[in-house]
């Protein structure tokens, strides 16, 4: 990627703007990472959980006779065990309920039923294998609409006040105002866009090894989460009645191998698995295999019901949008409490239009709950692909250039902050620039014209835009909270005596390369060597407390509170530094790494030597010691954006897509590091391409799985993913203290709509405007037949 960004230190000490390889690659290259599977305790013990066959059944009978039987199993643990200690139902993020295990119904095919413990884990399957369970069969709710029947079985009647499957209504934006402008107006677009229900499907899958030491009282878990000190503080509030207290406590995220959103929800064997050490007295271990992970949890399902209304010219005048959210059998989406349907409502994307409505109702179903951040700020991707169809229908339907059209309703790079009709204020953004830079990445001009030759010539070949605006880096904690926890995030810093540092975060990296990044920050900030800088993250006993990573948060977040801490610590450094040269502070100025006296550049003082002074010879009356730490609550979100551009050809015989180019330019403001960035955004595309063309969870009518491995739930690879062309334009958070932005998911968010619109677009000579996602080829040959 090409380096447009600044820098003012040198390579050698590698702050912002350098592409300085990955601190944490020689332990993961080398096979040496140390992920939750790698740890092993003395005397642990396995878990593995045994599984609903039903989606909806009334449980008879568990019998535990035969699995007990099994030398090796010491223990089967029902609902009805937990029951005993009021541990049977948790709360969800959405303080919704949700089973640990059931006492007497399952309410989707796979859920936990009971969990075995066994010497090893083969055993534990095989005593899994021998638990005997009765079920009666009921007929499950699988379509959502269904579930709003008003002869539909009412699905919670655990719920108090219950009455029907619908979990919540929620709008947003005026309604009255937005329906008179679409009644008004010259041209309405309509269209059902469906978001189906996909998987996160990161490399390592879930696990924990929970650990309960009877002598000091204390409860060690290590466990693949994104967010340990929430789920340190959830642990306390749900068993604090069995005793376990906040302090007693600790949780320890130790290396994961991705997350995605899909690592932040507490899952019912956790909870089973610190039962378990707790009444056993020995460390017990449970990893989901790849089967359980592809049933369990989801993200998306989304359908959405979009009007957008213009003048004839294509000036854009209102958008409404009616959502049904499919989200299985309890609301457990990992979403801020004050946010539902999380940031669903910066649906009116990047243009400059009055008014806008949306609303969304939630349903129960007998699917799996989840509703997880999908490498997206919790709904945006839902959001930029309803806006983005939209403008792309809007174009054909008036015949005007998507490209033109978008350029002509953006929001003017003078009119930020920009509040949206929805009631966001966007920091900042050069949306005509940065559309303008992928047009000329791609050669537009030509690049029609190749178009417009191949379609006289018979030929599908499609061009695909999305201009998206992104809502990431949540608090503020006056608006965000999870679980009544205030969403911030903290960094903490300590300097030794020998000018090296150590700096422990509340986030928690799962692949985004955290131990390189927040040591360039602290790099640029303080002028050490960011390869002199440890970094920690994930461990509740040490790391100060924070929120964990998850919707593009860590750089807004704990990214500013290093950047303050440094601050604060160089502040103090000018106090001794002044002491040192004799001057007052007011006669020094920082250069990256030195204080130096104004006019007498020969006199000055390193931040090492700073360092080794407030350990050795400081002011009198000072506190001794060179330490931080910053608990940073943002302003704002910052609101990255980018233009994207697909250029696709289909065969028309087969209805194969070949993804010719594909064009990403990100506004993620001031970057960090470059090829970090340039990684993350590859990722993030070929997630993007997953749900665009590949991924999909099924399910038949009786709520059973029909894709539950990867022979056919088909996740993207390499030989999948196209060349991916990037470039970047620069427009800083004005209210971010490093000017930077989140870009972890952008191209998660961006790259769906771009390649469905270029989809649509080859197939709009014959008639089609609109397929849902994922877009196959047998569902584009149905297509060519259907219009042909
Ligand atoms: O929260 P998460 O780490 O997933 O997302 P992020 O804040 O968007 O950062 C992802 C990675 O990209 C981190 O290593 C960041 O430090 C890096 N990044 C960067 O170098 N420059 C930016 N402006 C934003 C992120």
């Amino acid at each position: 990627m090409e380096n447009i960004f600044k820098c003012k230190t040198s390579p050698e000490v590698g702050g912002m703007g350098h592409s300085v390889k990955r601190k944490e690659d020689a332990r993961f290259l080398h096979g040496k990472g140390k992920y939750v599977d790698d740890v092993k305790l003395p005397g642990m013990l396995s878990m593995v959980m045994v599984r609903s066959p039903y989606a909806y059944a009334k449980i008879i009978n568990i019998n535990k006779e035969d699995a007990l039987a099994i030398p090796g199993v010491l223990a089967v643990i029902t609902g009805e065990d937990l029951a005993q200690y009021n541990l049977h139902w948790m709360p969800t993020l959405l303080s919704d309920t949700q089973m640990v295990l059931p006492t007497d119904t399952v309410m989707h095919q796979s859920q936990e039923v009971a969990a075995v413990i066994a010497s090893d884990r083969y055993i534990a399957a095989d005593g899994a294998a021998a638990v005997k369970i009765d079920y009666e069969p009921m007929k499950a709710i699988v379509d959502p609409w269904k579930a709003l029947d008003e002869d539909a079985p009412l699905l919670r009647p655990d719920k108090e006040g219950q009455k029907d499957n619908q979990i919540y209504h929620w709008e947003r934006g005026d309604r009255a105002k937005t329906e008179e402008a679409i009644k008004k107006a010259d041209i309405v677009v309509k269209e059902r866009i469906y978001l189906p229900r996909i998987h996160v499907a990161s490399i390592e899958t879930c696990g924990c090894v929970s650990s309960y030491d009877k002598d000091t009282g204390k409860l060690t878990v290590y466990l693949t989460t994104q967010a340990p000190h929430a789920i340190r503080t959830v642990v306390a509030l749900v068993a604090g009645h069995v005793g376990l207290s906040e302090e007693k406590i600790r949780i320890i995220s130790p290396d994961i191998g991705g997350g995605f959103g899909g690592k932040v929800p507490v899952f019912p064997a956790y909870v089973v698995a610190i039962a378990a050490t707790f009444l056993i007295g020995k460390p017990v271990k449970w990893i989901e295999d790849r089967s359980e992970n592809l049933v369990n949890g989801f993200a998306r399902d989304y359908h959405m019901d979009c009007e957008l209304a213009a003048t004839k010219e294509g000036k854009i005048q209102a958008f409404k949008v009616k959502t049904l959210a499919d989200h299985g059998y309890t609301d457990a989406s990992a979403n801020p409490s004050k946010f539902p349907t999380g940031m669903f409502s910066i649906c009116t994307g990047s243009y400059d239009y009055d008014t806008a409505f949306a609303e969304l109702d939630a349903v129960y179903t007998n699917k799996a709950p989840g509703g997880v951040a999908y490498r997206c700020s919790f709904r945006v991707t839902e959001a930029v692909h309803a806006i983005e169809r939209m403008v792309d229908k809007l174009a054909h339907k008036i015949g005007k250039d998507p490209a033109q059209l978008r350029m002509e309703n953006f929001i003017k790079k003078e009119q930020f902050p920009y509040k949206s009709p929805l009631g966001w204020s966007y920091d900042s953004g050069n949306y005509h620039a940065t559309l303008n830079k992928a047009l000329e990445m791609v050669g537009y001009d030509k690049i029609l014209k190749e178009q417009a030759e191949k379609r006289k010539a018979g030929k599908l070949m499609g061009v695909g835009i999305c201009t998206f605006t992104e809502v990431v880096g949540a608090g503020p904690s006056k608006d965000f909270d999870i679980l009544g926890i205030a969403m911030f995030d903290s960094a903490e810093i300590r300097i030794h005596p020998t000018g090296k540092a150590l700096a422990r975060f509340g986030t928690k990296s799962q692949g985004q390369g955290h131990e390189t990044t927040y040591a360039q920050i602290l790099a640029e900030e303080l002028g050490i060597p960011y390869n002199q800088i440890e970094i920690e993250e994930g461990d509740t006993d040490t790391a100060p407390y924070g929120l964990g990573t998850y919707a593009s948060r860590s750089t807004p977040t704990a990214g500013a509170a290093a950047a303050i801490a440094a601050r604060k610590l160089r502040d103090k450094g000018k106090k001794i530094a002044a002491y040192l040269l004799e001057v007052s502070e007011e006669d020094l100025e920082w250069e990256p790494g030195k204080y130096v006296v104004k006019g007498a550049p020969e006199k000055s003082k390193t931040i090492q030597e700073v360092a080794f002074a407030s350990y050795t010879n400081f002011p009198e009356g000072m506190e001794p010691g060179m330490e931080a730490t910053h608990y940073y609550d943002p302003p704002n979100l910052t609101f990255p954006n980018g233009a994207y551009i697909c250029v696709v050809e289909i065969e028309k015989e087969t209805g194969a897509i070949d993804v010719k180019r594909f064009i990403a330019v990100d506004d993620c403001g001031n970057i960090i590091n470059p090829m970090i960035v340039e990684g993350q955004v590859h990722g993030g595309l070929t997630q993007g391409i997953a749900p665009a063309m590949y991924e999909a969870i099924q399910y038949d009518d009786e709520g059973n799985v029909l894709n539950g491995t990867f022979m056919d739930y088909l996740v993207p690879t390499a030989v999948e993913s196209p060349h991916w062309e990037t470039g970047h334009t620069i427009t800083p958070s004005p209210h971010h203290p490093l000017g930077a932005k989140g870009v972890a998911e952008s191209p998660t968010v961006g790259a769906p709509p771009a390649i469905a619109n270029a989809i649509i677009d080859a197939l709009s000579p014959l008639g089609v405007e609109h397929l849902d996602i994922p877009i196959t080829p047998d569902k584009v040959w149905e297509a060519i037949q259907k219009h042909s």
